[in-house]
């Protein structure tokens, strides 16, 4: 085992930012420094997130208070079945959306923000680092448009709007903010380093497995 912990590691954006492309980076170049690596998504492949799937994602078929009541299960179940044990075997765990997008989509929706986030806070396990990716509304659309139904992409762009600017107002020290229009190589080569030195940083080690990494 070559961490004393798990290390749990969060990526957030609208839709379009690149944080799916980003984690799958991140997961090859951990695992090929000889991490051991597990990368779960939200909404979850348990029953609920593919209720989610199925209703919450045609847009206006739930209330955003039944939206916000599924995404919450399906948490409770994702943390309790995936992060909890993977993070337990001292594992890396790799995390495509999180309760950040709760607070911000159903946020956007009109529920109070501070709310959503005091009520995700009495159950979730806390991240290690979240990386935000930033990018405008308008260019996120166009980087996902041929997966999207055109006709609703005006709505979807004042929508990605209120979202983002939730996404953008979080601070904390673990919280880290990236300009999500660069090219990709060189995101994922900043991301990579934030994550290297915070294992480093926080002692988090059993073997000399910096050591061998030093490029
Ligand atoms: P996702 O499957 O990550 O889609 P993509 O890979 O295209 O980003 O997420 C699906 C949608 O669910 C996405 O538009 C964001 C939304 N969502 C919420 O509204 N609330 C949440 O709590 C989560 C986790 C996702």
């Amino acid at each position: 085992m070559l961490l004393k912990k798990g290390v749990l590691i969060v990526f957030e954006g609208i839709d379009g930012a690149g944080k799916t492309t980003q984690a799958e980076i991140l997961l090859t170049k951990l695992q090929k420094n000889g991490f051991e690596v597990v990368y779960f998504q939200e909404p979850s492949r348990g029953k609920w997130g593919r209720i989610i799937k199925e209703k919450a994602l045609l847009p206006d078929s739930l209330t955003p208070e039944e939206e916000l009541e599924l995404f919450q299960r399906d948490r409770k179940e994702n943390v309790k079945r995936n992060l909890k044990p993977a993070l337990e075997k001292k594992r890396v765990v790799i995390l495509d959306r999180y309760y950040f997008s709760t607070i911000a989509y159903q946020g956007a929706k009109g529920i109070d923000p501070e709310w959503i986030k005091s009520s995700n806070e009495k159950f979730v396990i806390k991240p290690d680092l979240v990386f935000i990716l930033d990018i405008e509304a308008k260019k996120g659309l166009k980087r996902i448009e041929d997966r999207k139904r055109k006709d609703k992409l005006f709505e979807r762009e004042e929508y990605l709007v209120k979202v983002r600017e939730i996404f953008k107002g979080f601070k904390g020290e673990n919280i880290i903010h990236i300009d999500g229009k660069r090219p990709k190589e060189k995101i994922s080569k900043e991301i990579k380093k934030i994550v290297v030195d915070y294992i480093k940083n926080t002692d988090n080690k059993e073997s000399n497995i910096f050591e061998k990494n030093k490029q």
